[in-house]
């Protein structure tokens, strides 16, 4: 079953709590926290205390985007704050085999991050250590922006490759996910959908989960 992961970038911040808890009532299976730096990307959003308080409030696991420069700075306060997934940049990070391994090392799922523009092959060799990959469909830094078609075909390379690698990092995708491009996404070979602003803009999110299933079911 594909997974849906509502980006809190595109949730009222006002009340941030209660659209955690409508995404969390509506089925969602994980929540999608996005944190810029202002320097990787520009745009600046969250903090590690914001995942803390986040925590407090929902048992969906929280799949923490860091969209930073320097991550290892922070990765133990991500941790600490409750993440459950910790994915950083190929772009931001020059020792991404290490800093994997240092997200492992808490018990944490390791994630690795490519922008639209960097070639699936540069995961060639930390394939084996990654639990996720996440596709960009979009320059990251904003919600709402357009899906860039090319991706599809990055993410039918990368889940061949993972078939021929045996590998069993979950393959996500983020940035201009619609009710109406997700089941070219799916099977294309995604296992997560991220979905901010098609989600958090929609006036039921029940409703949104329950086409989001129907469309992507095998
Ligand atoms: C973009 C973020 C995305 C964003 C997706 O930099 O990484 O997670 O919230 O938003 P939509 O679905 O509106 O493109
Ligand atoms: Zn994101």
């Amino acid at each position: 079953m594909r997974k849906i992961a509502p980006s809190i970038l595109s949730a009222n911040f006002l009340r941030l709590g209660e659209e955690i808890k409508a995404a969390e009532a509506a089925g969602a299976d994980l929540l999608h926290i996005d944190v810029m730096d202002g320097h990787f990307v520009p745009n600046i959003t969250i903090g590690p205390a914001v995942v803390e308080a986040i925590r407090a409030i929902t048992v969906l696991p929280l799949d923490v985007h860091l969209m930073i420069e320097k991550p290892d700075l922070l990765l133990d306060d991500f941790i600490a704050a409750g993440a459950d997934f910790v994915t950083v940049h190929y772009e931001a990070t020059p020792h991404l085999h290490r800093t994997v391994q240092r997200i492992k090392e808490k018990g944490v799922r390791a994630g690795v991050s490519l922008n639209p523009a960097t070639p699936v092959w540069c995961l060639e060799n930390i394939l084996p250590d990654a639990d996720l990959l996440l596709l960009m469909s979009v320059n990251p830094g904003f919600g709402g922006q357009s899906f860039i078609p090319l991706v599809i075909d990055k993410i039918r390379a990368l889940r061949r490759r993972l078939e021929e690698k045996r590998g069993s990092a979950l393959l996500s995708v983020d940035g201009g996910v619609k009710l109406d491009n997700c089941r070219d996404i799916a099977s294309a070979g995604a296992d997560i959908l991220v979905m901010g602003s098609a989600f958090f803009g929609s006036e039921n999110y029940a409703a949104v989960v329950k086409a989001f299933r129907e469309i992507t079911k095998e």
